[in-house]
């Protein structure tokens, strides 16, 4: 595993935006695995910013979901088929044919999940993987205790991510869905590249323990230590438990 700190999210963006950049002149069609939350936005404001200099092609992108609410129409705005569409579709001028993503309303929620695990393989699989981190060390929504080896999946969420997540949903707690689909992380460690930002100091335990601790489910994302390509960028503030 890599780790790469940089002065600040900003730079962070920069950095993994350039990655980004690289990856698409060598695979047009390559597949890019997407995550939601806030901390990835300076990543899709820098390649979208390199897209219109003409320094990024995303004319033959795919993008690629990493997890769903369960039950939120996919036209609710806080869908993360929504956000994705607001925050990395349009900026980067990619259409919804070149989208993946698991369908949180299927009425038979574990076939949604085993057709979008069939849907990323036939894909080709995800060539790069960008991935945030909850508070709680999870990644995609692999909430502590998930299988190191799950495959995507419906899953409760833990009531400390309702509480963080409940700023998208007007700090109101009680809108934010308890379930949830999301690539397991045997599906995410399946990328050729996994990449994790981590910015800002609430993070910097998750870190630490993703970095330097043990790999173990009770810390989802210390399954990156497994993976051959694992980088993580952080910057100063939540690498300060290093
Ligand atoms: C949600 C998403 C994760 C994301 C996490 C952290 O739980 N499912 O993919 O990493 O939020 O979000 P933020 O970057 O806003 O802290």
């Amino acid at each position: 595993m890599e780790v790469v700190i940089v002065a600040d999210a900003r730079a962070g963006g920069e950095l993994i935006a350039g990655a980004m950049a690289q990856l698409l002149a060598r695979k047009p069609d390559a597949v890019l695995g997407v995550a939601t939350g806030s901390t990835p936005l300076p990543v899709y404001e820098a390649l979208a910013a390199r897209v219109r200099a003409g320094a990024a092609d995303t004319s033959r992108v795919r993008i690629a979901q990493l997890d769903e609410y369960v039950g939120l129409p996919a036209e609710h705005p806080e869908s993360y088929r929504s956000v994705l569409r607001r925050e990395v579709l349009e900026p980067l001028g990619v259409g919804l044919d070149a989208f993946l993503g698991p369908d949180g309303t299927a009425a038979d929620v574990q076939a949604a999940c085993e057709a979008y695990d069939r849907a990323l393989a036939e894909a080709g699989g995800v060539d790069l993987q960008l991935l945030g981190i909850g508070t709680d060390g999870h990644i995609g929504f692999n909430e502590p205790c998930s299988s190191l080896a799950s495959r995507t999946r419906i899953k409760t969420l833990t009531e400390q991510t309702r509480v963080d997540n409940a700023r998208f949903f007007d700090g109101d707690i009680a809108q934010v869905p308890h379930h949830v689909i999301t690539q397991g992380i045997g599906t995410i460690l399946e990328a050729r590249h996994l990449v994790l930002l981590a910015t800002g100091a609430g993070k910097a335990e998750a870190v630490a323990a993703t970095v330097e601790g043990p790999v173990a489910a009770v810390c989802p994302a210390s399954a990156l230590q497994l993976h051959p390509h694992a980088t993580v960028v952080v910057d100063e503030a939540a690498a300060s438990e290093l």
